[in-house]
Parts: structure tokens; sequence; C-alpha cells
């Protein structure tokens, strides 16, 4: 076969990519997804402004738009995200709660998202971006609760659905440097206070202006499964400048397959999702302006390059 989706079961990776529900509307998004895929990540739908809009008010309408998506075409879903410092309701962030009206506030939708969802998602983002390079990020969460906040939130996460694999997630990290070197210290104290984190998620979010540096990642994903943790892939994209010509296309394709072939090194390594389906909807040029092409569907929903070296990864690996 040369079908992602089938190479993917077959390998025993979940290949997955972040979706918008109003997409679902459009067939042919929706049959490139459930042909190709195995995995979903709601891209924001799942994020407090829109699943917590006011103090005592659930909206779990576009989330479970694409949980029901996925339960039905018989594939996983990936919860994005439980705690972040972006995205957030303005009753939250204006409220000048207390230390403990915060933690009510946090357990209540931790346990109540989560609760939603049990059974339904395989894995959940629980805390995103909670560190800034060297030190804990400076947020409403840290700033009102104190660094207890990341530990609480997996033991939340964990007792509103004990099957929920729980996930730090966060760009930089990819390579060895300055902020994996405090995540690999900082989750190894986890793991020795018992924190129930089954692993943590590299975004990798890539420019092919500035290639990543594959054997540096190779490192760094080694540390972190020698731990005993899972390392996912959850946001992948390389994103090009200016145009995507064929020159372009192609190395975007080698980057892509370089990467593929480090997860499939790594028994602990079995998640690889995209950051977007099609370059027909993609965060980058709203972000990048100057840049796009990131993903492996292109405008018209053909496989680029990309898709073809995924598969060939897949393939021999
Ligand atoms: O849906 C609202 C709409 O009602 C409103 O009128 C409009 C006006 O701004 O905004 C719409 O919300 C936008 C939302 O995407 C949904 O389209 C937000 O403005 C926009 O900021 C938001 O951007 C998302 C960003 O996270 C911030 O939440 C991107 O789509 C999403 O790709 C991006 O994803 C992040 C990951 O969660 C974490 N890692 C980095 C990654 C890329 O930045």
């Amino acid at each position: 076969t040369d079908n992602l989706r089938q190479l993917a079961d077959q390998r025993g990776m979940l290949v997955g990519a972040a979706i918008e529900p109003n997409h679902l509307d459009e067939p042919q998004y929706a049959k490139t997804l459930k042909e190709n895929y195995n995995f979903i990540t709601p891209e924001n739908r799942m994020k407090w402004g829109f699943i917590h809009p006011k103090k005592d008010t659930f909206d779990f309408k576009g989330a479970d738009k694409i949980v029901d998506f996925a339960l039905d075409n018989k594939m996983k879903v990936r919860g994005h995200t439980l705690v972040w410092h972006i995205e957030n309701p303005s009753w939250l962030t204006s409220g000048n709660f207390s230390k403990e009206e915060l933690l009510k506030i946090l357990e209540n939708h931790i346990k109540t998202v989560v609760g939603h969802y049990k059974g339904k998602v395989h894995a959940w983002d629980v805390v995103n971006e909670v560190i800034d390079v060297y030190t804990l990020r400076n947020t409403l969460w840290l700033e009102k609760i104190g660094p207890e906040y990341i530990e609480k939130a997996f033991q939340w996460a964990h007792e509103a659905d004990p099957d929920a694999k729980l996930y730090m997630n966060d760009f930089f990290i990819e390579e060895k440097g300055v902020k994996s070197d405090y995540y690999y210290k900082f989750v190894k104290e986890l793991l020795d206070k018992k924190v129930p984190i089954d692993g943590i998620g590299f975004q990798c979010h890539f420019d092919m202006q500035t290639p990543p540096d594959m054997g540096s990642i190779y490192d760094n994903v080694k540390r972190f499964v020698e731990l005993g943790l899972d390392v996912d892939f959850t946001e992948v994209d390389f994103r090009i400048y200016g145009y995507g010509d064929e020159t372009q296309l192609k190395n975007q394709a080698e980057a892509y397959s370089q990467l593929m072939n480090i997860a499939l090194n790594f028994d602990k390594v079995k998640v690889f999702t995209m950051w977007g389906l099609t370059d027909k909807h993609s965060w980058v040029p709203v972000t990048y302006p100057e840049s796009g092409d990131a993903h492996i569907f292109d405008k018209e929903y053909k496989p680029k390059p990309a898709y073809t070296s995924l598969v060939n990864a897949l393939k021999q690996g």
C-alpha cells in the first residue's frame, strides 16, 4: 500500500493532523482526513476560550464535532490543551481570583473537560508551553498558584480519566539545548514525585530556512525515552519561506522523512501529528505572513512530495 494511514496502522504509529470543526463540512477535507490519518488533535476548540467561555458555562459543541468524527472513523484523539497562558477567556484573566479560588477553577475545568471525554480522548496535552527557556513561564497559574499547579493538573487529569495518557507539550525543545536541558531536569523531578506523566510532546514547528539538526533531535529524544517517557511529535510542520518551488518541496519532503525516521528508531515514539492537514487551511501564513506551504497536502488536496516521503519512510524504516 501507498496509503499513509494503512502504513501507520501497520507500524503501530499514530499519524495525526490538527483540525478545526468547520472544515469537516468540506467533503474533500473530511475525505482526505479519514483516508490518511488515524489520529486527530483539535487545533483550537479545546482551549479555554472556546470550551469554557464563562465561569459556569462549558461549550463542547465544536470539540464534540471533532471527537465524534474521529471515533466514527476509528481514529484516536489528542486533547489540546488543559492549561495554557494563551487563548484564555477574559472572565479568567481579569477575574482577580485568590489562590484558593483559582485552584478550584482549575480543578473544576480539568475534571469537567477530561470527564466529558473520558474513554474518548487517548492522550492529553495537560500543560502547554509552561517553561520559558530556563525557568517556569510566568503565567497566571504560576503567579497565583505557584509551581505546584503543574503536578496538580496532572493529578486531576489522571483522576478524571485514569486511562488517558498525559503529557507536557512545548516548542524549541526538540534539539538538545538550554530549554530541553531544563525540561529533562524538570520531568525527572516529576517522575521522582510520582506525578502521573506519560511523556513529553515535542511540537516540531520548523522553518526550512533554518532546518533543525536531526542528529541533535535524535540524541535529545534518546535521553527522554531512556527516562521511560514517551516522546510524541505533536505539531509537526516545515514551513517554507516564499514560494514552495520544486527544490524547496523536495528538501521539505526530505526533512519530513528524516523526522519520521527518528520516530521509527524508538519504541517510545509512536506519535507523529502534523499541525494542519492542507496548505489551504493553515496557521502558518497567519503567523508568518511571508511563509507557508508547510503541510503534506497542497491547496487542492494533492499529496505533496512530503506525503510520498512519509509513506516511503513508513515502508522501510
Ligand atoms: O474563532 C475566533 C473567532 O470567533 C474570532 O472572531 C477571531 C478573531 O480573532 O478569532 C478566532 O480565533 C482564532 C483561533 O485561532 C481560531 O481560528 C484566534 O484569533 C487565533 O489567535 C487562533 O490562533 C491559534 C493559536 O494557536 C492561538 O490559539 C492557531 O489557529 C493555532 O494553530 C495555534 O496553535 C498553537 C498550539 O495551540 C500550541 N503550539 C503552537 C501552535 C501554533 O501557534
